[in-house]
């Protein structure tokens, strides 16, 4: 059984689709065991503890440098057994160390498909909005592995979804989410628990 750590910031519906996947089942060679939060008020904390789940805290602000910063989250994920590091909506980015540490173990969920709508300052709505801006008719999600190129790691899984007329960045990051998200990660973690993702020349191959 691995033990599954998850990253969050904010609300955390990637989270709870997680926990949802692994209540019915989905997630049977892993078990999610402890949720690590950058920002001590995110409600992901608060779905964490209503399904007794360990929690922890981190801030990058807490930490005189980045190079600090990166040593004591690679220490915690380390005290914490993790098998597995989920990005579920977390909003700081990773160092050299943790990013070494857990080479291919890290899973990151982008709402957009990679490559487009990806990298550096692309989070949150704003992949959104801009993808509204450039006029695109279908973007998605991906799950992939984390390296230190940012967006950058072998993609695992992707999903697409329709834009439509009319939308807002809040409509389609809502479709985004419930079309593509919460089911492609959960599916992504699933797998990589079964020993199903090889990773090859910056590829991923399933089996
Ligand atoms: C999700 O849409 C996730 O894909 C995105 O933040 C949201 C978090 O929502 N992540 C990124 O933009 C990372 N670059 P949640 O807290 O409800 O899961």
């Amino acid at each position: 059984m691995k033990n599954i750590v998850v990253l969050v910031s904010g609300g955390g519906t990637n989270l709870q689709a997680l926990i949802d996947a692994q209540q019915r089942g989905e997630i049977a060679a892993g078990k999610i065991t402890c949720v690590i939060s950058s920002n001590p008020n995110a409600y992901a904390l608060t779905r964490a503890e209503n399904n007794n789940i360990e929690t922890a805290v981190i801030r990058r602000k807490d930490f005189d440098d980045f190079d600090a910063y990166d040593k004591a989250l690679t220490e915690l994920l380390k005290s914490k057994n993790a098998d597995v590091i989920v990005l579920a909506g977390f909003m700081t980015i990773l160092g050299r160390r943790v990013i070494g540490a857990f080479e291919n173990r890290i899973i990151n969920i982008h709402p957009a498909l990679i490559p487009s709508f990806c990298g550096e300052g692309y989070y949150g709505l704003r992949v959104h909005e801009e993808a509204l801006k450039r006029g695109v008719k279908v973007t998605g999600a991906t799950a992939h592995f984390v390296n230190e190129i940012c967006d950058g790691g072998p993609i695992i899984l992707q999903k697409a979804v329709e834009i439509k007329s009319g939308d807002t960045p809040e409509i389609l990051q809502k479709r985004v989410m419930e079309q593509a998200e919460w089911k492609i990660l959960p599916k992504a973690v699933a797998l990589f628990c079964e020993d199903k993702i090889t990773v090859k020349d910056g590829r991923t191959y399933l089996n």
